[in-house]
């Protein structure tokens, strides 16, 4: 393992495919390596910009874009951020040998779709998940419903993250209008949504798992402490780590963690979100990277996930032990516009243990997650009381 010198022919170079907070957080941990990176995204000054060696902004799904753009700045190590990404050019790239992709071309393939990613957990790799099944029309989504999958049940296109055009219905009433919103709300709009039955869990988990070289150089799979979550119309707002678990839990957690990161393959840290009941642990997805939960790891964690994302790509040893219990609770924008200011941080601040981080995005919309609040404490509930005051204290105002 070697490392070069920024700015000059034997630089280590690294592109972030989507540049937001947590691609951000990801270039900080690189710089601080000594990485050249090159900081990607769709629009201008994201926040991953302001801090890379250079900025573009393309459209990812465009294949000629990518590829020039790739050939102009030839970096070793692609790193996907986001999941609207022409994945066959990467694949082409990365078949050509001109980058490794972050963590294999496999892994960004399957979770950009979730029917991808379904399919390999539940029916290749045999994990329990949600009974599900896809539509194509509202007509098949009823009929889904009716053969067995019930109500209530949550309503997803197949390609969308943080809960856009997702909805939760509980009668077939609301059938119409959540194909309706499932169907135009996704990404790319392949009319192809998912039906899930409910899992009536007892609370979720994401766990952070990470593959990464061990001292003799070979791929091992290390698990941070369980990151518990609260969710609102499918986007967090508040996490805390460690999740307590049950012992049986906590070990089918990992079993099914390692099964589908093993599936995936490659090197880096990924999100493996999973609902529990009691020893019961259903797979729900996974991101194959830093997930918005796991921001937590920046108040608890020895090195953040973000570290240990950059680390474990780097082919780099990770220790992902935990410091403190932590906590972090979300910003919102609370206003439209691309002028937010940030009043009150002064005051966040003076709450024992607490930290706070403001991604510098250039338009705020109501929800739209501005930054986040930090804490530590004695335990999960003094950390996450200390990071909700802190949110709580910051006020956004337009001026
Ligand atoms: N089948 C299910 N049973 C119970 N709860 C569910 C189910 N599917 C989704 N949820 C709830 O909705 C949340 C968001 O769902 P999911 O993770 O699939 O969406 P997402 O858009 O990918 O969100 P994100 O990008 O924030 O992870 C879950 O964390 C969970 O709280
Ligand atoms: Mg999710």
């Amino acid at each position: 393992m070697q490392i070069g010198t920024p700015l000059s022919p034997n630089a280590t170079r690294v592109m972030l495919l989507g540049s937001g907070e947590l691609g951000k957080e990801v270039i900080i941990a690189l710089q601080r390596l000594g990485v050249e990176v090159i900081a990607v995204d769709r629009y201008k000054n994201a926040p991953g910009h302001q801090v890379a060696h250079r900025a573009y902004v393309i459209d990812m799904t465009d294949d000629q874009a990518l590829r020039n753009l790739i050939a102009q700045e030839r970096p070793h190590l692609i790193v996907p951020e986001i999941e609207a990404l022409n994945t066959q050019t990467l694949a082409d790239i990365e078949a050509a040998g001109i980058a490794t992709v972050i963590p294999t071309v496999k892994a960004v393939q399957l979770t950009m779709n979730r029917e991808g990613i379904r399919r390999l957990a539940a029916e290749t790799l045999k994990l329990p998940t949600s009974p599900y099944a896809f539509a194509k029309s509202e007509a098949d989504l009823q009929a889904a419903i009716d053969a067995g999958i019930g109500y209530p049940c949550f309503i997803k296109p197949t390609m969308s993250s943080s809960g856009k055009g997702q909805s939760r219905i509980t009668q077939m009433s609301e059938v119409k209008t959540a194909w309706d919103y499932a169907a135009t709300g996704g990404r790319v709009n392949q009319g192809v949504v998912i039906v899930e039955g409910q899992i009536d869990f007892d609370y979720e988990i994401t766990l952070l798992t990470v593959r990464a070289k061990n001292a003799q150089g070979e791929i091992t799979t290390y698990f941070c402490e369980p990151i518990g979550h609260v969710q609102e119309k499918g986007d967090y707002v508040e996490s805390w780590q460690p999740q307590p678990m049950a012992t049986k839990a906590l070990e089918e957690s990992k079993r099914i963690a390692k099964a589908v990161t093993d599936s995936l393959g490659g090197l880096g840290l990924f999100g493996v979100e999973l609902f529990i009941k009691g020893d019961q642990v259903w797979f729900s997805e996974v991101s194959p990277r830093p997930h918005d939960t796991g921001m937590v790891t920046m108040a608890s964690q020895r090195f953040s996930e973000f570290d240990l994302h950059a680390r474990a790509i780097l082919g780099l040893p990770v220790d992902v032990s935990l410091r403190d219990a932590g906590a972090s609770a979300v910003i919102y924008g609370g206003h439209e516009t691309k002028q937010l200011a940030f009043d009150g941080v002064d005051k966040a601040l003076t709450v024992p243990g607490s930290d706070i981080r403001l991604f510098g995005k250039p338009e705020s919309f109501i929800k739209r997650r501005m930054g986040v609040a930090l804490a530590t404490g004695k335990d999960i509930t003094e950390a996450r009381e200390r990071a909700k005051l802190a949110a709580s204290l910051v006020k956004t105002k337009v001026v």
